[in-house]
């Protein structure tokens, strides 16, 4: 919040209420990605598990309600291990009990931690089986370009040699049906971009009156970007843990990007991990891709 322009991390949102506000947007009409890319992995979950083969770790990043992966837990073979990452406790822990229901004989090893740091996996049945990362939902869109790459690099090191990325990327299209993805008519991501407000104002002691600033948000189409913003209504000084920020008029808060690509731009930034292309699937409108990538060296 020191810089100029002023900043949040995206990773802040996602505390147990931001958690809950997120699966709300999933379920949105106009937030097409999750209902799409569920569709493309439940469709083609067959091809899918061929490519990807028998007798892997599975460890999906970022893992939230972990519903996707049981598209994939139903349709690939002798599983060794699946290890779901979150950077939320509570929602990960009662979102792996609940897998454990339905899949009592499958070795379940749930990760705390921030998937963009590195980590270190639990110990596994079968360590040498070739390892998998899945990595739905086009998670991806909210690293820049840079950071998707050392994102990459460091997934390329955990799978190694010969190891795989499922992963859902959202496609660029008509900027009407990107804006409405992310300022739907109910209201839901103005609360979820709001919360960010909220948690310093509980967790760091801050007193932003979250009704002197609105949802914001953008396209750029020079670097094919969503972008969200908390733009302040009036000048103001919000104070936080004994330090004051002022704000001007009509100034923002960018509080995440998220990239849109094409199989070629995307393609680019996986090849600087040495990931190459494998299989693609996608819906009827092109809306979304499904990439499986195996790293080469
Ligand atoms: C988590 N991530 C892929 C979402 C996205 O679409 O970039 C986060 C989100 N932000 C606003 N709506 C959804």
């Amino acid at each position: 919040l020191g810089n100029n322009p002023k900043t949040l991390s995206p990773k802040y949102f996602y505390d147990e209420a931001g958690s809950e506000l997120f699966a709300k947007i999933c379920n949105l009409e106009e937030y097409y990605p999750t209902r799409t890319e569920i569709r493309i992995l439940s469709e083609h979950s067959r091809e899918i598990a061929e490519v990807i083969g028998a007798g892997r770790i599975l460890i999906e990043y970022g893992a939230g309600s972990l519903d996707k992966v049981r598209i994939l837990l139903d349709a690939l073979s002798n599983l060794v291990a699946f290890v779901p990452i979150d950077i939320s406790h509570s929602y990960l822990m009662a979102a792996a009990e609940n897998l454990r229901q339905t899949y009592p004989d499958l070795t379940i090893r749930p990760v705390i931690g921030d998937f963009s740091q590195t980590f270190k996996l639990p110990e596994l049945p079968s360590p040498d089986a070739p390892h998998i990362a899945f990595f739905p939902g086009s998670t991806i869109g909210n690293f820049d370009p840079d950071s998707a790459k050392d994102f990459l690099t460091s997934v390329a090191k955990t799978v190694g040699p010969g190891g795989g990325l499922l992963i859902g990327v959202d496609l660029q299209k008509d900027v009407s049906t990107l804006i409405g993805a992310y300022d739907d008519a109910a209201g839901i991501t103005a609360q979820f971009n709001k919360n960010i407000l909220m948690r310093i104002n509980r967790e760091l002691g801050g007193d932003f009156n979250l009704e002197r600033f609105s949802h914001k948000i953008t396209y750029d189409v020079d670097s094919a970007r969503i972008e969200m913003h908390l733009k302040s209504l009036t000048t103001q000084d919000v104070n936080i843990g004994g330090e004051t920020f002022h704000f001007a008029k009509d100034e923002t808060i960018h509080t995440e990007n998220c990239y849109k690509y094409t199989l070629d731009s995307f393609d680019a930034i996986a090849a600087n991990a040495h990931f190459k292309r494998h299989g693609e699937w996608m819906d009827p409108q092109n809306l979304f891709a499904v990439l499986y990538y195996v790293c080469e060296n």
